[in-house]
């Protein structure tokens, strides 16, 4: 038997119960013999990101703490909302705070934007993912659109595309991991 790998979670919806929150949930039950997975839980406390700041003794104790999560995961999943059809800001805040470092270098991502639409949105993460190097290919990328009446308030997929859809990327996401 393998260790499970340790998989750090980033909700791009800072919204209590999201549904993005909540898919993310779903996955960890549906690959829980497989994965750990550990929700980052502190994205509103990212200060705006600011290049006097990154990498010199000012740098900021929840930036700190964010990348340590990083470093000490095997891999990262992502599931955000589309926001005026591009990255909610807080997302992007974070991502920009890892931009002159190479922790997602080759890191193993799976990425979803389950939004009302997502489209750009989503072309926007795989760019900015592309950029920091992290590792995906098309069975680690999803897009989710209606998701607020695709997934109840306890997180079960109502829609069996979609919940079809949520298995076959969590089974990929397991096998980039390995
Ligand atoms: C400020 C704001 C901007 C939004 N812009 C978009 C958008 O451009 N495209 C889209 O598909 N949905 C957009 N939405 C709707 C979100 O997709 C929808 O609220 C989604 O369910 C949010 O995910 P959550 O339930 O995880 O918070 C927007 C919502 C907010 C609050």
């Amino acid at each position: 038997m393998t260790d499970k790998k340790k998989v750090l979670a980033i909700s791009g919806s800072t919204r209590t119960n999201s549904s993005n929150e909540r898919l993310i949930k779903k996955i960890a039950a549906l690959a829980i013999a497989d994965i750990e997975l550990t929700l980052f839980e502190s994205i509103s406390e990212l200060p705006h990101f600011n290049p006097d700041l990154d990498n010199t003794d000012k740098l900021p104790s929840a930036v700190i703490a964010f990348r340590q999560q990083i470093a000490a995961a095997d891999g990262i999943l992502i599931c955000t909302p589309e926001y005026v059809f591009t990255l909610p800001g807080s997302l992007k805040n974070a991502l920009e705070w890892c931009v002159s470092t190479t922790l997602f270098s080759q890191k193993p991502a799976g990425l979803i934007t389950a939004s009302a639409s997502g489209e750009k949105g989503h072309e926007a993460l795989q760019l900015v993912m592309k950029t920091i190097e992290a590792k995906f290919n098309g069975a680690t990328l999803l897009l989710i659109k209606g998701i607020k009446s695709k997934i109840d308030m306890d997180g079960n997929i109502t829609d069996d595309k979609t919940l079809q859809e949520v298995q076959t990327f969590t089974a990929s996401f397991v096998k980039l991991l390995n």
